[in-house]
């Protein structure tokens, strides 16, 4: 506890001279409360680590090509696998899939009161490369995400990794887990949030979509097709995607 509190308060004074992020920011005023703890705590007890196949001895046919890693990793990559949806089967290949060109922030973070802008951010610095671009919430021209190289993700680790007493570690983790959430949400936007003509997420338009392109995204069958199920004992069919 007592160096949980020490590193944080190192991390807060150093973290001074750095530009702000909202979210960091936010992460730095939350408070943590116990009935929370508890139910964290009992969260990490119970998870189980995916690990995935990363050789398949057949590659997946789907997969034109291999994802290609980027310079930069999100910091939510210290602890979440780059595909990191699997509870919800029907949807989690595309929320992954989503993953890749949109930044978990821009799902997962959205504070009350606040005007988020999104642009395209690189996660690719070497010029040589071929931009990896996400869209990502920004605040007051600042970027809301950080990346791995930055010090909460160091910190993050090493509390993550700590294997000192098992008891404190999952008592630190769970302390850590809670106040790293605290600013996000859980649920994520639905698909039609962003795939639809009106109260849309994303200005598609600064985003330098095209016109036909919108139109495209706003009116695509898939999401309307997801949209329709909303119970989980609700069948799936697959002509429902032609209506
Ligand atoms: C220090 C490790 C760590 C980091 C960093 C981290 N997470 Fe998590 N996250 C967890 C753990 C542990 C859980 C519990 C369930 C699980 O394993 O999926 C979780 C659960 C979640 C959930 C499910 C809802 C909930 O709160 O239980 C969401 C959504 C989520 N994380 C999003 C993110 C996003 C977005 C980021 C980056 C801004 C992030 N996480 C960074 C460890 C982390
Ligand atoms: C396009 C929007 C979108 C993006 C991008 C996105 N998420 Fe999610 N996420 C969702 C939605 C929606 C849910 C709730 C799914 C459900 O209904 O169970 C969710 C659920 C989760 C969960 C918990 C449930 C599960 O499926 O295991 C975790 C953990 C999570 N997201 C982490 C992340 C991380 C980490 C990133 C970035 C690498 C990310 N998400 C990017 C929309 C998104
Ligand atoms: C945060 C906004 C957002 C959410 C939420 C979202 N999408 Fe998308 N989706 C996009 C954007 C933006 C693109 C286009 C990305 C590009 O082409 O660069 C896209 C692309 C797609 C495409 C590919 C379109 C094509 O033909 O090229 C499909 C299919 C799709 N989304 C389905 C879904 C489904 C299903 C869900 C819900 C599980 C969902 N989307 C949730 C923003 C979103």
């Amino acid at each position: 506890m007592k160096t949980l509190i020490y590193v944080l308060c190192l991390y807060l004074s150093a973290s001074a001279v750095q530009a702000a992020s909202l979210y960091v920011e936010q992460v730095k005023l939350s408070t943590i409360d116990d009935q929370k703890l508890q139910e964290v705590h009992k969260q990490i007890k119970e998870r189980t680590e995916i690990t995935l196949k990363e050789n398949l001895f057949v590659s997946p046919f789907h997969k034109q090509s291999q994802n290609k890693s980027t310079d930069k990793k999100s910091f939510c990559n210290t602890c979440h696998q780059q595909q990191p949806h699997s509870l919800d089967k029907r949807k989690r290949s595309f929320l992954n899939m989503h993953s890749r060109y949109i930044s978990c922030e821009t799902c997962h973070f959205s504070p009350k009161n606040v005007q988020l802008e999104y642009r395209w951010f690189n996660f690719n610095e070497t010029s040589n490369k071929i931009p990896a671009k996400r869209i990502t919430p920004f605040y007051n021209k600042e970027a809301v995400l950080i990346f791995s190289d930055h010090e909460l993700a160091t910190q993050a680790r090493e509390t993550w990794e700590n294997k000192s007493s098992i008891t404190a570690l999952y008592r630190e983790r769970a302390k850590l887990k809670l106040r790293l959430h605290i600013p996000l949400s859980k649920e994520g936007p639905e698909c039609l949030d962003c795939h639809n003509n009106k109260d849309q997420l994303l200005d598609l338009k600064s985003l330098g979509f095209t016109k036909k392109e919108i139109t495209k995204l706003q009116q695509h069958s898939i999401p309307r097709f997801f949209s329709r199920f909303s119970k989980e004992e609700q069948r799936l069919r697959m002509s429902d995607l032609l209506q």
